[in-house]
């Protein structure tokens, strides 16, 4: 039997200032990194893995969140077990992250992750997503799941390369 999962959003897309408290802070920025050195099996140095993470502070992520968007995933104990972060950028909307831990993997929940991110984009009217995706085959293979295919565009530093989806 599935475990009940908690669903827990802040949306400040629209301009609402709901803020993220300390405390759910750290515990983002805890799982974010966590989960980053839990998944790699040597596609990232060390060094690497700290570039991967740099957006992963509690101070960056609270200033993410006052003008984006988070849902969370909490099991039945209240740990929290998974994340997705949206953020404005000029007309468009960027997936920052999204993140199962690793022990609750292929149980669906990526995916209700990434329908919640995905609704977002239908209702602020965009046809199009383009993902700055991990170099770890299971987010690949995730995102294929989801439609994607690999554009072969730029991405920052080569930490990442581009998949895309018409909506
Ligand atoms: C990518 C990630 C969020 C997926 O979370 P998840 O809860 O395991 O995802 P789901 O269970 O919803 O998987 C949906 C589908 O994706 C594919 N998939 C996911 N993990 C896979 C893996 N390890 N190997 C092959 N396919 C995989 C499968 O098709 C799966 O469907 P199935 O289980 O019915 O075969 C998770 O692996 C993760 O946190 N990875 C590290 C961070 C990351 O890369 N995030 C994405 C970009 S920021």
């Amino acid at each position: 039997m599935k475990s009940a999962v908690k669903i827990s959003i802040i949306d400040n897309l629209e301009g609402k200032i709901e803020p993220l408290s300390d405390s759910e802070a750290e515990k983002i920025t805890a799982l974010i990194r966590q989960n980053t050195r839990d998944v790699n099996q040597g596609e990232y140095t060390p060094a690497q893995i700290e570039r991967l993470n740099a957006f992963a502070t509690p101070e960056k992520i609270q200033e993410e969140v006052k003008r984006g968007y988070l849902v969370t995933l909490c099991n039945d104990e209240g740990d929290l077990i998974g994340c997705g972060i949206v953020v404005r950028k000029g007309m468009k909307l960027i997936i920052k992250t999204m993140q199962v831990k690793t022990d609750h993997c292929r149980k669906g929940y990526g995916s209700i992750l990434y329908t919640h991110c995905e609704n977002l984009f239908k209702q602020a009217g965009l046809h199009e997503i383009e993902v700055e995706v991990p170099k770890f085959p299971r987010s690949e293979a995730f995102y294929r799941k989801h439609g994607f295919t690999r554009t072969g565009n730029p991405t920052p530093m080569d930490l990442y390369f581009a998949m895309f989806k018409y909506l």
